[in-house]
């Protein structure tokens, strides 16, 4: 099944937005994995983010995401990583499709509310780096059979 990383950044927490992010994911039909609240070691926030190390907004977004706690989960479902991304909306709150959580929610780039995972592999590596194998809670519900078709 595959999963990604779903944060609910420090202007998502300070918003109040935690159980509207939860509640979009949850009504899409995408299973809750794991989940903790936690505030972000600079660390963390370096490994997470070190493909972005260079860029002109590195920096800021270093600060962004280590300035307040996060909501990080995991989640799971068919085809998990698209949909999450679709449900988050473009980067660029601006450029979000209506409907979407950054396109209710959002006005810039800087303070978009959400990072989710972009591929499958790296679904695969965030999930490791934010979570212990342990944390991971594997279950089924009973409605599973009417979303997931197999
Ligand atoms: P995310 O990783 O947070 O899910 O977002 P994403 O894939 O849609 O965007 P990505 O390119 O991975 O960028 C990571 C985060 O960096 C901030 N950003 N700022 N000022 C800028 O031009 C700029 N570009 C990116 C955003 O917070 C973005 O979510
Ligand atoms: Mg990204």
């Amino acid at each position: 099944m595959e999963q990604s990383l779903v944060l609910v950044k420090p202007d998502g927490v300070q918003r109040g937005l935690i159980g509207e992010v939860i509640s979009r994911l949850e009504r899409r039909g995408l299973r809750l994995v794991a989940a903790k609240f936690s505030q972000v070691s600079q660390e963390l926030a370096e490994t997470h983010y070190a493909i972005h190390q260079g860029k002109p907004f590195y920096e800021g977004l270093i600060k962004y995401i280590t300035s307040a706690p996060v909501m990080a989960m995991v989640w799971e479902g068919p085809n998990a990583v698209a949909a999450i991304r679709q449900t988050m909306g473009a980067t660029r709150p601006t450029e979000a499709a209506p409907g979407s959580l950054r396109h209710d929610f959002a006005l810039e780039v800087g303070r978009n509310l959400t990072h989710a995972s972009d591929t499958v592999e790296n679904g695969g590596k965030e999930v490791a780096l934010w979570f212990k194998p342990q944390e991971l809670v594997s279950w089924g519900r009973d409605a599973d059979k009417w979303i997931f078709e197999k």
